[in-house]
């Protein structure tokens, strides 16, 4: 880390918002001070079926540019993350607060927040993405909840259910959303079945609120498997610290967070970024087996 952030000392949060090339020097950098070959154990990891997840920490003793120099550099590593921050970052930061009513339900504390898999629209697929912990305060609960479809039992049972049918992913026309994500998709929709087995993998495409049913069929399918999936014993709960960061392969893992105990003075704040594999990338896995 000290070694990173020695060689980074000179880039800071606004070369980073808008000059894109030094975000890879910081790629550069980070792979420098760790000695090389971070990122192709990285990459492997996370496209391994088997694991398909990385956890790293830091350690909280580091300010919060640093964290986002480490996200940055890391996030470069894998590949070119996607347009996600509302003022049309490579990132994006949610802060969550003792708040009733917030914009998004991903900023409510007090529920669970369903598992689910990132992207949503036709333009914006998902192979992978990073959730780092930059700062909290007061913080009981909000726990990481993940799990592999590989270990949920009842994947074939659901795979094979004939209301499994290819159904559309997006907004309802004139939903308040529109707003915030116009910012970064064309807000097209996606086609496409919840459950998919490709390439050997039993792969998810599922978010509750992005799901749009023409059936009652369809809604009942979606009720069943929502239900199975949030009570399967299978979820693992993890607490991740500050200064910490997981990265998912999205594809067959589903994510979410559990709800956070009540204080009036909660702060948590995360920066999030997702992207896609490229098919070098790909083809150099399978390459070296
Ligand atoms: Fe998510």
């Amino acid at each position: 880390m000290d070694r990173f952030l020695g060689q980074s000392h000179a880039i800071g949060l606004t070369d980073m918002h808008f000059i894109p090339y030094k975000r890879y020097l910081l790629a550069d950098n980070f792979l420098r001070a760790s000695g090389g070959g971070f990122d192709t154990q990285l990459l492997a990891r996370l496209c391994d079926y088997a694991s398909g997840c990385a956890i790293v920490q830091f350690g909280s003793a580091f300010a919060r540019e640093d964290y986002i120099k480490l996200a940055t550099a890391i996030a470069h590593l894998i590949s070119k993350p996607s347009i996600q921050g509302p003022g049309g970052s490579y990132y994006g930061i949610s802060k969550i607060v003792d708040d009733d009513n917030p914009t998004l339900k991903l900023l409510y504390p007090y529920a669970n927040f369903s598992l689910h898999a990132d992207g949503v629209f036709e333009d914006n697929p998902v192979d992978w993405l990073m959730m780092m912990q930059l700062r909290e305060q007061h913080v009981t609960g909000g726990k990481s909840r993940l799990l592999h479809m590989a270990d949920w039992d009842a994947y074939d049972v659901f795979h094979d259910d004939p209301a499994n049918q290819v159904i559309r992913h997006g907004l309802l026309e004139k939903d308040g959303r529109y707003d915030v994500f116009r910012k970064f998709t064309s807000l097209e929709p996606s086609r496409a079945r919840i459950l998919h087995k490709r390439d050997g993998m039993n792969t998810v495409k599922f978010v509750d609120q992005y799901v749009i049913p023409e059936t009652i069929a369809q809604a009942r399918f979606i009720e069943r498997f929502q239900a199975s999936v949030e009570s399967s014993p299978q979820v693992y709960e993890t607490a991740l610290p500050v200064g910490s960061m997981i990265i998912l392969n999205n594809n067959f893992w589903m994510h979410g967070r559990s709800a956070f105990e009540q204080h009036p003075h909660l702060e948590r704040e995360q920066l999030r970024q997702y992207g896609c594999f490229t098919e070098e990338q790909l083809q150099g896995i399978s390459q070296h087996g």
